[in-house]
């Protein structure tokens, strides 16, 4: 059934890939970054009809498999890679949201926009975060309505920069 809610033991499954994380916990692209990505896939998904389940999975795998804190051209690919390892031990879904899934996931960093609904908003959940580095994600970034209205204030780091 199209959106139907998926029982997976969320707590463990993060618990698992945070265990076998390369980098150091607090890193820019780490758990506190992918629980974030989360609550604003979650949000968007209640609002425009994504599938939830794909976007939480995503969520907490998407950055799972980088090994620096840059580009990390191959991060995309390899965190696709793991969501294969992972599902039929953590999670069950269908070949047709795997896909999603595996796509989502795969094609995150290629700085692209999906007219598909879910994975639009997985990388709209991710892109909103982009303030973490000093980012405001650009609308023309952004795939799904939406996600622009949560577009983050720029931020500015002058010391004596005027309160509005
Ligand atoms: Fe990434
Ligand atoms: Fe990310």
């Amino acid at each position: 059934m199209k959106n139907q809610i998926v029982n997976i033991d969320y707590e463990g499954l993060w618990s698992y890939i945070e265990s076998n994380f390369a980098l150091r916990l607090s890193s820019w692209h780490g758990p506190q970054h992918w629980r974030r990505v989360e609550q604003f896939g979650v949000k968007l998904a209640n609002e425009n009809g994504a599938d939830i389940t794909v976007v939480r999975l995503f969520a907490v795998i998407h950055d799972s498999k980088r090994l620096d804190e840059g580009e990390d051209h191959g991060h995309g690919l390899r965190g696709a890679a793991h969501a294969e390892q992972l599902r039929g031990h953590w999670f069950e879904i269908d070949d047709e949201r795997f896909s999603l899934l595996y796509e989502a996931i795969a094609r995150h960093a290629d700085g692209r926009t999906s007219d598909n609904l879910t994975i639009g908003t997985c990388w709209d959940a991710d892109r909103l975060d982009l303030g973490r580095v000093g980012i405001s994600p650009s609308a023309k970034y952004l795939s799904t309505d939406e996600a622009k209205k949560y577009i983050p204030p720029r931020k500015t780091y002058f010391l004596d920069a005027p309160h509005k």
